[in-house]
């Protein structure tokens, strides 16, 4: 069994709407912590996993996301032989490295739709997501990586990351209910999954985050999942019919969270992010 992963799935179609009227002009990957946009941030943590192939499931108003990681000519030549060139050094090896994909979602019908509508351009293979609001730092292995690790000891079930969140947010999230591996203190076998429960029904209080590792069955799964009471397919549905056969895994992963989606997490990055750098460079 194949248990490389070689391509990330970044669902980006989302309008953004909580960050209006910021997000009216400017898709909301690219707002920044610091200077650098989220999606460079989800980016750079597929490239630390060894993952080469980006795939951004985008809308007509997003081209932002694909100029970011082209070269700009004029701007290089602007700063060229200043001491911002090196500012630009990190977004141009990510170009350099990295081959980019783009598929337009045509409707917004819920992440598992996003995700379904990169199937053309993934093979018979596993594959990554990164829900670049959910901006993830760890001080060793990123996230990403941790949970790509754990999949190649279980290559045939789908990986999602958990973390514990107060009772009072469960309503906002995927939340799992499982039981730890033998021999392991992380990764938990998913008996059941439900999106965005109430807090009455909310099976645990283990939320899933925006990162996943998902096998090629997923997509049979999702052709037959039914939209919710919202018209949308929700992934964490159609990875509850995987669950039933026990091929999926919910892993606590090392690290700390931002909910970028939310004003509050994405000026906490900012704070977090803003004290560490200025700590160090004064
Ligand atoms: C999505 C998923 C949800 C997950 C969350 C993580 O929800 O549907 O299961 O917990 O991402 O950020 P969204 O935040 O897109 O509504």
């Amino acid at each position: 069994m194949m248990c490389v992963i070689n391509k990330c799935v970044f669902p980006v179609a989302g309008y953004g709407t909580r960050f209006l009227p910021v997000t009216k002009a400017i898709p909301k990957e690219m707002l920044p912590v610091l200077t650098k946009p989220l999606i460079q941030y989800g980016v750079e943590e597929a490239l630390g996993a060894g993952i080469y192939n980006m795939i951004m499931v985008t809308n007509a108003y997003k081209q932002a996301i694909a100029n970011h990681f082209k070269p700009h000519l004029d701007i290089e030549r602007n700063v060229k032989n200043t001491n911002k060139a090196i500012l630009l050094d990190e977004v141009n090896a990510i170009s350099k490295e990295c081959d980019f994909s783009y598929i337009q979602q045509q409707q917004m019908l819920g992440l598992g739709h996003a995700i379904y509508t990169a199937k053309p351009l993934i093979d018979k293979e596993s594959f990554a997501v990164i829900l670049p609001d959910d901006l993830c730092i760890n001080t060793g292995d990123s996230v990403l990586l941790q949970m790509t690790k754990l999949y190649k000891q279980h290559p045939d079930c789908c990986i999602v990351a958990v973390e514990e969140v107060p009772s009072s947010e469960v309503d906002k999230y995927g939340v799992i209910d499982g039981e730890l591996l033998a021999n392991s203190s992380n990764a938990y076998r998913v008996h059941n999954m439900i999106e965005k429960p109430k807090l009455s029904q909310a099976p645990s209080n283990l939320a899933i985050i925006g990162r996943y590792v998902l096998t090629h069955e997923i997509f049979a799964t999702l052709a037959h999942t039914q939209a919710d009471k919202n018209a949308e397919i929700q992934i964490t549905d159609a990875l509850m019919s995987l669950a039933e056969s026990g091929k999926v895994i919910a892993y606590k992963f090392q690290g700390r969270r931002f909910d970028c989606g939310s004003v509050k997490g994405f000026v906490e990055a900012n704070g977090v992010f803003a004290k560490a750098q200025f700590k160090s460079t004064n």
